[in-house]
């Protein structure tokens, strides 16, 4: 999830980008870059840099040359190719006329690379980005080569926007983009499919903004883009067409957002608006990555093929949880042995590692100190190593001998949230794949890639269940103690869900395998300690009904995450959440969603600092 902002009018645009840029470090922050178009020269400005958006400012400072009245700036949050100076943008054709920057994943990337170095094009960075300045360069050259006109008329938007819509006839994927031409001055073009675009109206100044934080001390006045649409942003006015060229009508609005709300979006807390984020944030983990009935996993390519005689999953905290269901999958679909070790525990064990066994880190920051010592330790012993993570630069996936990104975008509330689903989904491809180098029936691969399709839009039904789950928060915020049940898939949801109330609202809970509570736990629960199940569709429905039967007998408030329309259920409990129901593989996805809500409004209830609670840090780099 990469910032982009752009502005043309009277005043010097480096100032105005810069600001903007740093309204929106929040969405990715190891490496940005400024192109300007220079006064009265038909030739623009780079400046880039790798790492905190300082550097890039510093380097401002030294360098004059950035002059211009109109430019784009970006910062990047990686996701193809590491960061570096080379790979930030904004990305050039070769003969440095056009400068692109964009925020979003081009699936197609790899096979559009291949044509274009065909055709003779040389290509500066790893980015998927970068063929898109390179497609647009073609769509300029095709139009000079069909026209007449000696010399060819001068560069107008409308021919840079014809280029434009030649090039995105050819993507697939997502992209939110703003493109500036050397020789087109005080023109900027925008352009939306599924990820965000927004363009601010000023008084004879035109501004664009992949959010509208960067743009919000300019101007109030805002267009948000569609899927689909394509414009032309000038000091005087902006135009909005399709990709077929046909004029589209987009409301403007006035937002009236203060700063700091416009950086959360117009939530009250980061947290919730990551919560939020799930949906749109699962199809990009992904995106490029299930094509039709078939994985696409470059990145597993060699790994998932070896002779594996056990896989060894470990991480820390949330990502401890998710690896659990990774286990159930991988033993499952790929029949292969797994297990979960606590990173902290196994640095100091004498675990059995060696050539054949699999060691699968999962961390989203990639830089939990624990996590990197058992990387050590996988390689001492031998044993190949998959990173899991959310962070392209991470120590983690530096240090790992391949690694598979969430691309969720970075996480700025302490507690997990969307990197927990999106840990879930890439452990979920992982576990296909290995499946898939085993033999696995291809049917089934098929009917299982069909219901992880699903899971985005039910990820947006279960947010559905707010209201439902907030009445439960206000039943249980005077609680001092609290258990989450489940079984199999569930349990170790249960058990994250137990993880988010206690590091948020500051509630003992507990997370625990519903059969297990009779061997010890049935001894605490009474009126005062809540319970809720998470009880969707599963081969052990029938037991975990057992179990709130049990707990009923104590007097102990029972409440549950249901399949939508369980009507027996609703039965026999005080209350329940309702979501939409999947295939019982699937239905973490759904089951954590209300926990995660239920979680945020117990805290907030409570008048806890949500973001950022006590005692917590987002990355424990130490030991
Ligand atoms: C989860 O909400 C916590 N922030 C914490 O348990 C976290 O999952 C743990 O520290 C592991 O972090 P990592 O995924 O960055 O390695």
């Amino acid at each position: 999830m990469c910032g982009i902002v752009g502005y043309v009018g009277p005043r010097e645009a480096a100032p105005i980008l810069m600001d903007g840029l740093r309204r929106l470090e929040y969405r990715g922050y190891d490496s940005a870059g400024l192109a300007i178009q220079q006064e009265g020269r038909p030739s623009l400005a780079l400046l880039k840099r790798e790492g905190k958006l300082s550097r890039l400012a510093q380097a401002l400072e030294g360098d004059g040359a950035l002059s211009g009245r109109a430019g784009l700036g970006h910062t990047r949050w990686a996701t193809h190719g590491p960061p570096s100076t080379a790979n930030a943008h904004p990305h050039q054709d070769e003969a440095g006329r056009i400068a692109l920057v964009h925020n979003g994943i081009i699936e197609n990337h790899q096979a559009l690379r291949q044509r274009l170095v065909e055709r003779g094009h040389r290509f500066q960075s790893q980015t998927d980005t970068e063929v898109l300045v390179h497609l647009v360069e073609e769509g300029l050259a095709q139009q000079a080569e069909g026209s007449a006109a000696t010399p060819p008329a001068p560069l107008g938007p409308e021919r840079l926007a014809a280029a434009l819509r030649w090039a995105l006839g050819q993507v697939e994927g997502a992209y939110g983009l703003a493109l500036v031409a050397a020789d087109c001055p005080g023109v900027l073009l925008a352009a939306r499919q599924f990820s965000p675009m927004v363009l601010g109206l000023g008084e004879g100044e035109g501004f664009l903004a992949s959010d509208i934080p960067a743009i919000l001390p300019q101007t109030r006045r805002m267009l948000l883009l569609e899927d689909g649409d394509l414009a032309i942003v000038q000091a005087g006015g902006v135009q909005v067409t399709d990709l077929g060229g046909r004029p589209q009508e987009r409301a403007v609005m006035t937002v009236d957002w203060d700063a700091q709300a416009a950086e959360k979006g117009g939530y009250a807390h980061f947290v919730r608006k990551e919560i939020d984020e799930q949906p749109d944030a699962l199809a990009d983990t992904l995106r490029g990555r299930i094509l039709g009935d078939e994985l696409h996993l470059p990145e597993l390519a060699d790994l998932a093929h070896r002779p594996w005689r056990r896989v060894c999953l470990v991480a820390c905290g949330s990502s401890a949880y998710a690896a659990q269901v990774g286990r159930l999958w991988i033993e499952r679909w790929a029949r292969l042995p797994a297990e979960v070790a606590i990173a902290s525990e196994l640095r100091y064990a004498d675990p059995v590692l060696d050539a054949e066994s699999l060691v699968v880190l999962v961390s989203q920051s990639g830089e939990t100190a624990d996590t990197l010592a058992a990387l050590r330790l996988a390689r001492e012993r031998g044993a190949p190593s998959l990173a899991v993570t959310n962070v392209v630069g991470s120590s983690l996936a530096r240090g790992a001998d391949a690694s598979l990104l969430l691309r969720v975008g970075p996480e700025v509330g302490v507690v997990a949230t969307k990197t927990f689903t999106g840990q879930l989904a890439a452990l979920a491809l992982t576990a296909l794949a290995l499946g898939q180098a085993r033999g696995q029936d291809p049917r089934r691969r098929a009917a299982l890639l069909a219901g992880l399709r699903q899971v985005p839009e039910a990820m947006a039904q279960a947010l559905q269940s707010e209201p439902a789950v907030l009445r439960i928060a206000e039943r249980i915020a005077g609680a001092r103690s609290m258990f989450f049940i489940g079984r199999q898939f569930n349990q170790p949801i249960a058990a994250e869900a137990a993880l988010k109330l206690k590091e948020i609202s500051y509630i003992h809970a507990e997370g625990y395998p519903a059969g297990e509570l009779k061997h010890g736990p049935l001894a605490l629960l009474d009126e005062h300690v809540p319970v809720l199940a998470l009880a969707t569709a599963a081969a052990t429905y029938p037991k975990l009904l057992g179990s709130i039967e049990e707990i009923r007998a104590r007097g102990a408030p029972v409440f549950a995450v249901a399949t939508a329309g369980d009507r027996q259920l609703a039965g026999l409990v005080e209350a329940m959440v309702e979501v939409p129901a999947l295939d019982e593989e699937w239905s973490p996805f759904v089951t954590v969603v209300p926990t995660q809500l239920l979680a945020y409004h117990t805290a907030r209830l409570l008048g806890r600092d949500v973001d950022q609670p006590r005692n917590l840090a987002k990355s424990v780099t130490v030991e």
